[in-house]
This record gives structure tokens, sequence and C-alpha cells, in this order.
């Protein structure tokens, strides 16, 4: 058997992808190992948002080319395949660099890799193979059905790409344009799931609230409440999640689907970015901090525990303490269960990279902790307030300890119990016990029943 070994260094996308790579190539006889030494192939599934990220794939490329030379004095080869964002961004810049990469390819091009490696297989002179087009076909027409990853809670990409060219932001360049499948493609990948015991589907997309999927009739186009709607009706499947979501698509529909349909999580990751109308504008947001509190408020009257989760850039050029403040305020104001916050990296060819007074290393540093400190103040403070209640929780990944397992209950919180393995892949209820900053631990209630019930 051969020995296939995939990092994700990215987003769910990203992730959802790398599981699809491993499809394609287990038809050819490749099985994924957890390490590179050894390996048949190794593909890095870059990604290309912030530097740091960027860093990452030359530091492991340095430490993965020992293994590749031992291999080939024995006569063998290793294949080092460069995917993702920051493959579609460099291309053969990556070869020019790493000559020892045998094939860079695109989050676009991926079904095209069983041909390349047969290709890269063939060649001898260890000529680098580079495909990072945005072809006409789509590679979800011409992808396996999905069966890597697939635990009691799957991923499922429906959008891709985007048009919407925040200036800070690479994935315009790295994605491409945006594009919606069809909603019979949806709901025909999301059926096979629940055959295969899915109970959480959470839809990806880097705008999954753009989605707009041509029907199953081939007439009109479904927005992202509507679909909803439909995937509720597929049995088996619980619960019902989606991410990225842009304040400018949150339609009526889709704010309503949060009070209409059970199935759909009380939770929403919502980017935001900053407070200040001005950065707003200077990111080009295309929004106020306003249009953000409405948003917020219908979705509090239609569904009053809804958990809100963010996204902040700190530092973006021309930031002054002023709107750092705004969006502290906005913080304040809205209070997140959690949030993702990070410095403004200016990444080449995107406008904000050239704009002018860019805010000094150490300023960011500071915003950055600060606001961070603020964010876990109420990530503590929200996740104390569950104590003494009853959540569901799916038991879907194994805990540090011997018989401890690890699920999220429906505001994405990390919940610990102790259970019997039967109970992996179940949705059990669990009275809340204890909470810290990233966790909450709990008792599992009428363990009896449900064990009876399995
Ligand atoms: N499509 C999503 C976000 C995708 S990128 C949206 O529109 O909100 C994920 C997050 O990375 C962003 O929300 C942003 O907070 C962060 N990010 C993107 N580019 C960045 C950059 N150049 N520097 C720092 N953070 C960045
Ligand atoms: Fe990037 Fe903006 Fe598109 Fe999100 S909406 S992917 S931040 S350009
Ligand atoms: Fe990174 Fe590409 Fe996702 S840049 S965040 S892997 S879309």
């Amino acid at each position: 058997m051969k020995k296939v070994y995939i990092k994700s260094y990215g987003c769910q996308m990203n992730v959802y992808d790398s599981g699809r790579m491993i499809d394609l190539l287990k038809p050819l006889g490749y099985e994924p190992q957890a390490n590179y030494p050894g390996a048949d192939i190794v593909i890095l599934n870059t990604c290309h948002i912030r530097e740091k990220a960027d860093e990452k794939l030359f530091s492991d490329l340095g430490r993965i080319r020992p293994y590749q030379e031992e291999k080939s004095d024995s006569g063998r080869r290793m294949l080092v395949i460069v995917a993702g964002c920051v493959g579609q961004a460099q291309g053969g810049e990556i070869i020019k660099r790493t000559p020892y990469v045998d094939i860079v390819l695109g989050p676009q091009t991926y079904h095209r890799l069983p041909e390349m490696i047969a290709r890269a297989l063939r060649t001898v002179d260890g000529k680098g193979i580079v495909d990072t087009e945005f072809p006409l076909e789509t590679k979800f027409d011409s992808l396996p059905e999905m069966s890597e990853g697939v635990g009691p809670s799957a991923f499922l990409s429906i959008q891709e790409g985007c048009d919407k060219f925040c200036t800070f932001c690479v994935v315009p360049y790295t994605r491409g344009a945006e594009f919606s499948r069809p909603v019979q493609d949806v709901l025909r990948e999301a059926q096979s799931l629940a055959d295969k015991g899915v109970k959480e589907i959470t839809l990806l997309g880097q705008n999954v609230n753009a989605y707009h999927g041509i029907d199953p009739q081939g007439g009109k186009e479904w927005g992202l409440g509507r679909l909803l709607e439909k995937l509720s009706d597929i049995k088996g499947v619980e619960r019902l999640r989606y991410m990225t979501s842009h304040p400018r698509d949150m339609d009526e529909d889709l704010i309503l689907a949060h009070r209409d349909l059970p199935k759909v999580m009380p939770f929403l990751h919502l980017p935001v970015q900053s407070g200040s109308d001005r950065i707003l504008e200077a990111m080009n947001r295309k929004h106020k901090a306003a249009l953000y509190f409405e948003i917020i408020q219908k979705l509090r009257e239609v569904r009053p525990d809804i958990a809100l989760s963010s996204d902040f850039i700190v530092g973006f050029p021309g930031e002054t303490e002023a709107d750092f403040e705004a969006t502290l305020n906005l913080v304040r104001d809205v209070k997140f269960h959690m949030a993702y916050s990070f410095k403004y990296s200016p990444r080449p060819g995107t406008p904000g990279s050239a704009m002018e007074s860019q805010v000094p290393e150490e300023v960011k540093s500071e915003r950055l902790s600060c606001l961070q400190d603020l964010l876990i103040s109420h990530q503590i403070e929200v996740n104390q307030k569950m104590i003494g209640q009853r959540t569901s929780v799916l038991l879907d990944r194994q805990g540090k300890r011997e018989g401890q397992y690890l699920g999220r209950n429906p505001y994405m919180q990390s919940v610990y119990v102790e259970a019997n393995p039967r109970l992996w892949g179940q949705i059990v209820e669990v009275d809340i016990t204890d909470a810290f900053q990233n966790s909450l631990t709990g008792k599992i209630v009428v363990e009896e029943r449900v064990i009876e019930a399995a």
C-alpha cells in the first residue's frame, strides 16, 4: 500500500479540500498516514492569508527535504506537492526557490491531481509541474464521493471564491470569483453524508451566505435560507451550521431560518473586522458599524439565545486610537461568545499593502493584546453562565484521558464529559458543572436511556 501525508494550514475550506484530495488518491492505492517520513506523496495544503501562515510552508519544505533524499537514495520517490492558496499565489516561484517540489497547484485544480501525479512519476528530469489555472470546468463535477474525514460532524463546501475584494485580503486572488454549487448537488452530497451517519453538517464558503445556487428545476436561484430549509428535511441530520458569513449578505430569509428551523444551530460567525466606519470604508467592507448592530438586534429578536462570534483585524493602515476604541466599544456592546483577532498583515498584491500610514508593529501588538483581553473576559463570562445549565452535545472527539469525550453544544462551546465509548457519535444531554476559558465540563444525563435506545 502506498502512503500519502497531507497537512492543512488554512481555513475550514482548506481542511475540506485536503479530505477531497485524499478521496481522489484512495482509488489510486494511496492510504493516508499521520506524518511525512516514509510517505510516497507529501501534500502541503497551504494558506496565504497572513504572512505567518505563508512562512510555514518553506520551513516545512526544508524539514521534509532530507526524507525525500533518503527515499531517493534507496531508489524510490517521495513526491512533494504544494497545494492551496500559496500554491495559487506563487505558482512557479515555489519551484524556483525549492526545485525539489514536484507539483504546485491551486485550490481550483486539485481534481486534476491524479493526472499530475502520473505525469510527475513519469518525469525523471525533476522538472516541476505547475497548474494554477482557474478552469472553466468546476472541480466539484469530477470529485469522487466524499469519504475522508467524514465523522459524526462533517463539512460540505457549497460556495467558493469571493468578489468582494476587501483591501486586506488575498482570497479573491487565490480562490477566484464567487461560485455557488447547484442546489441539487448540495442536496445529493448532504444525503450521502446522512447515509454515512453524519449528524451535523457545516456548510462552507468564503462567503457562504452569498450562496445563490440554481434550483433543482434549473430556473431560479436559491439563497442560503431556502437551502437550509430544504436541508432540514434530511432525516438523520440533526444540526446545520454555516460559515463564513459577510454582514452584507445577511438577508431576511437567513435571519428567519434561525427562528423557524430548529436544526439550524443558534450560532453565527459573522466577521466585522473593525468597529470604526472610517476603517470599514478603507477596508472596502461596504457597510457601516450600524448595519452590524442592526443584524445582531434582528437575530436576537428571533433567537434570543444566539451565540455570536467574529473576526477582527487590528492595525489596519491609518487606524488611530479612536478607531481602535470604536472596535473595543463594538465588542463591549455585542459581547461575543468567541472571536478571532489578528494583527494586520500586509499581503503582496492587495491594495492595503500599498496604503500609506502603516501602523507600527508595537502598536499592533499592544492593540491586539488589549482587544484579546477584552474578548477573553467576555468568553469566560459567557462560559461561566453555562454552569448549572443543561445543554446537548454531539460527542465527536476523544478527550485526552481515557473515557473522556469532547463535543460541541449548539452554541459551539466545547464540552468535555466522561462517557461510555458507545455514546461516541451521539447527541447527549449534559449538565454543565464547570467552565474555563475555552471549554466546559459536565455530566451526561439520562445515559441509561440513551444506551438502551442505542
Ligand atoms: N470571508 C471571510 C473571511 C475570510 S479570511 C469574511 O469576509 O469575513 C479570515 C479572516 O482572516 C478574516 O475575517 C480576517 O479577520 C483575517 N484576515 C484576512 N486577511 C488578513 C490580513 N491581511 N491580515 C490580518 N488578518 C487577515
Ligand atoms: Fe476576503 Fe473580504 Fe472576500 Fe472575506 S469578503 S474573503 S475578507 S475579500
Ligand atoms: Fe487561507 Fe486560502 Fe483559506 S488563504 S484562509 S486557505 S481560502
